[in-house]
């Protein structure tokens, strides 16, 4: 744990913005050398003057996620989401979250996942059947489409498949500004007239008009259709007026619910296929299992028990190329952390990106080694030191929608295809926006398995 003489936030930077500068721009590599200057608690100043602390130990990592709801409100990052997301799940603070989270909170219920499960993999045999054998196509941007409709479907029981890439390139052109407004920490950019942002901005208006016309559809039949803008729509206020939710408000949350349950899998998926592909070893004993399991059918939810090697390969491609690689927390009343007083106003950083690839907790970190989640073995060598989900009162809600997805999606690709990269696999980068996208994209060529 570090010592009281180990945090030295001047020492660290010795100008705001250093990281950044030292980094050419390179957020991950900045988080990295954060990390680097104390691997327990790491401190910086960032363009703005503002101290940045990254919690990179285990235990400091899961106290800031769990042990201050009230002294720590969502961080800077994702403030700036507001502007897109407004007042959602992933943004709002207080009772105000906790009774959003309350509402919504039987739509993820394990009952409901199961039903979801089957939309999961009748969507991906659907698309996965006019693919043919040698046919070059960009897995991320399926991944996408194919989340997008499947979140569509499970949580508002809408068809979003024909919307999905005018609605992927909207959200795309909004979740390329987060870059920017992460480096360069400054809402005012928002009013610049750069390219990106008029993309942005013209965007918004492409995605409220989608999410409105979910909104009215449900209000004019009428009817609760048992999903979760039903039960969001449906919801009385009991401890206030007894009021419904705004438009505004519903709104946000389905805004909200479409980015982080869709962009998150799917890059996760991408990433999953990139590995693959580069290790054939890992591919055949993958593909091995799931023959096994499900010879002559797709695989369903009871076969997640059964899955167990295709399950540490999801693992392990989260572990890399975790899609929420940092999330952070500002200080409103200071705390103690790791023997230090956090100052009101500090941002305090936790880094699935940093903390998974610690070699203090894991064998030789930057090796692809999906072994390492399965018994002998019995990494990480601390218990908190994968958080992909992050945790606390803020953990993911869709955690368990998101193995389900994985597991499944994996399984029911990996049953008919092999995935060869079409250009060098690190021509491919992960693109640090909101989530850690691959950039440009996963070109593969696919290949029937026989
Ligand atoms: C691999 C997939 C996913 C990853 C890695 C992921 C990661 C995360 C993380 C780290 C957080 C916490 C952020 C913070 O503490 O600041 C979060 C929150 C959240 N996620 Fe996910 N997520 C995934 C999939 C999903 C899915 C499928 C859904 C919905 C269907 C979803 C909905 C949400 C929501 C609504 C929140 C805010 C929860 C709250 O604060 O009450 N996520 N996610």
């Amino acid at each position: 744990m570090p010592s009281t003489a180990s945090l030295r936030y001047t020492l660290h930077s010795r100008y705001p913005g250093e990281h950044l500068v030292r980094s050419r721009g390179n957020l991950l590599r900045s988080i990295e050398m954060i990390a680097e200057s104390d691997p327990d608690l790491g401190a910086m100043r960032n363009v703005a003057g503002r101290t940045i602390l990254l919690a990179a130990h285990p235990e400091l990592a899961r106290e800031v996620l769990t042990a201050f709801p009230r002294s720590l409100k969502k961080g800077l990052g994702l403030q700036r989401t507001r502007n897109v997301l407004g007042n959602g799940l992933l943004t709002s603070e207080g009772e105000f979250h906790l009774r959003q989270r309350r509402l919504a909170q039987p739509a993820f219920h394990r009952e409901r996942i199961a039903r979801y499960a089957d939309v999961m993999v009748e969507r991906t045999e659907s698309v996965a059947a006019t693919w043919h054998d040698g046919q070059t196509l960009d897995i991320a941007r399926a991944m996408h489409q194919l989340t997008l409709d499947i979140v569509g479907r499970t949580l508002f029981n809408v068809e979003l498949e024909g919307q999905a890439a005018a609605l992927g390139r909207a959200l795309t052109a909004v979740l390329d500004t987060f870059s920017i407004w992460l480096l360069l920490i400054g809402d005012r950019l928002y009013d610049w007239p750069l390219p990106k942002m008029r993309r942005a901005k013209r965007a918004i208006p492409v995605l409220d008009a989608a999410i409105y016309e979910i909104i009215a559809q449900h209000r004019q039949q009428g009817e609760d259709q048992g999903d979760l803008l039903s039960m969001l729509m449906s919801a009385r206020d009991t401890e206030g007026d007894g009021s419904g939710m705004t438009d505004q408000q519903l709104r946000d949350e389905v805004m909200t619910l479409v980015l982080a349950g869709h962009e998150t899998t799917a890059n996760a998926l991408a990433w999953t296929f990139w590995y693959l592909a580069q290790h054939p070893e890992v591919d055949a004993r993958l593909a091995e299992e799931v023959r096994s399991v499900c010879p002559d059918r797709p695989p369903a939810m009871a076969d997640l028990p059964l899955l167990p090697y295709t399950r540490a390969v999801f693992s392990e491609s989260m572990r890399l190329r975790p899609p929420a690689y940092a999330t952070s927390r500002e200080v409103l009343t200071p705390i103690e952390l790791g023997g230090h007083t956090i100052p009101v106003g500090a941002q305090i950083a936790v880094s699935p990106w940093v903390t998974h690839r610690d070699p203090r907790w894991w064998h030789e970190p930057l090796r692809f080694d999906p072994d390492r989640w399965l018994a002998p073995r019995s990494e990480p060598l601390h218990k908190h030191a994968y958080f992909p989900f992050g945790g606390g009162t803020r953990l993911c809600i869709g955690e368990q929608f998101a193995w389900t997805e994985g597991i499944l999606l994996i399984a029911s690709l990996a049953r008919h295809w092999r995935f060869h990269l079409t250009v060098p696999a690190d021509s491919i980068r992960p693109q640090p926006a909101v989530t850690l996208r691959p950039s440009p994209g996963v070109p593969v060529r696919l290949e029937r398995r026989r």
